[in-house]
């Protein structure tokens, strides 16, 4: 997928079919890409995808795939008949894993016609600090092993990173020109933070080399969802 013209992902987060299909409607002249996370997707199945498809909207499926390589083939191969552009993996299931995933939305967008969609890698959770990654057996610190991960990634040939804002400047300092990197945690100077505790506004992740921001609450909770993102897209 190449660099687009809209860089927002509104996160559709919510429970129903029927809103986020509401959501859909008024926002897709102004949005580059609906997010399906796992709460959309478990609560509706693969419907919301082919019902977002038929608008001509984009769809960033976010489903975090980690398990066996092959398992993880399968299920890109399913993200990709499905025809969504946009999905993650956790990088933390390894290179293998990665370049299967990699692999298996390469050759089944050949095989099928399908779009290639882009392979996201999602490091290190922002739920995380350095004492939940020791627990587990991680005994960096949260920069060193997003770092770590982030180029295991770019090794896999994955076409890009999720990440927080205040990680795009440093991963830009040594990944790929070609990586993309999709940054939620984005706040307009004049919205609330909500539960998120380092944010950048959207002009200011864009300036530091941003691809994509993903944006739910500021968007979607507004009172006009539509004026609320043409604001945001007036000020990149
Ligand atoms: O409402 P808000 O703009 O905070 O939504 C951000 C979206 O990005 C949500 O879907 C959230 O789950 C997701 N996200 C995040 N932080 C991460 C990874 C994903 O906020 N580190």
């Amino acid at each position: 997928m190449s660099q687009p013209r809209n860089p927002i992902i509104v996160a559709l987060d919510v429970p129903h079919l029927e809103s986020a299909l509401a959501l859909v409607q008024q926002l897709a002249p102004v949005a580059g890409a609906f997010k399906v996370g796992k709460e959309l997707f478990v609560a509706t199945g693969p419907d919301i995808v082919r019902r977002i498809r038929d608008t001509g909207a984009s769809v960033f499926l976010d489903l975090k795939f980690h398990d066996i390589p092959n398992t993880v083939a399968k299920a890109v191969e399913a993200a990709v008949r499905l025809d969504v552009q946009m999905l993650t993996v956790h990088t933390s299931g390894g290179l293998a894993m990665m370049q299967a995933a990699q692999r298996s939305a390469e050759e089944t967008s050949l095989r099928t016609g399908k779009t290639q969609p882009l392979v996201l890698g999602v490091t290190v959770l922002t739920s995380f600090n350095t004492n939940d990654l020791a627990e587990v057996g991680v005994p960096h610190d949260v920069g060193n092993q997003v770092e770590r991960l982030a180029s295991l990634a770019a090794k896999a040939g994955l076409g890009g990173l999720v990440c927080s804002p205040l990680e795009i400047a440093r991963l830009r300092q040594f990944l790929p020109q070609h990586v993309q990197l999709v940054t939620p945690g984005i706040r307009p100077a004049d919205s609330r933070a909500d539960d998120q505790k380092r944010t950048l506004t959207p002009r200011e992740a864009m300036a530091a080399g941003a691809s994509w921001l993903v944006i739910g609450r500021p968007i979607c909770a507004a009172p006009d969802p539509r004026a609320a993102a043409e604001a945001i897209l007036a000020t990149l």
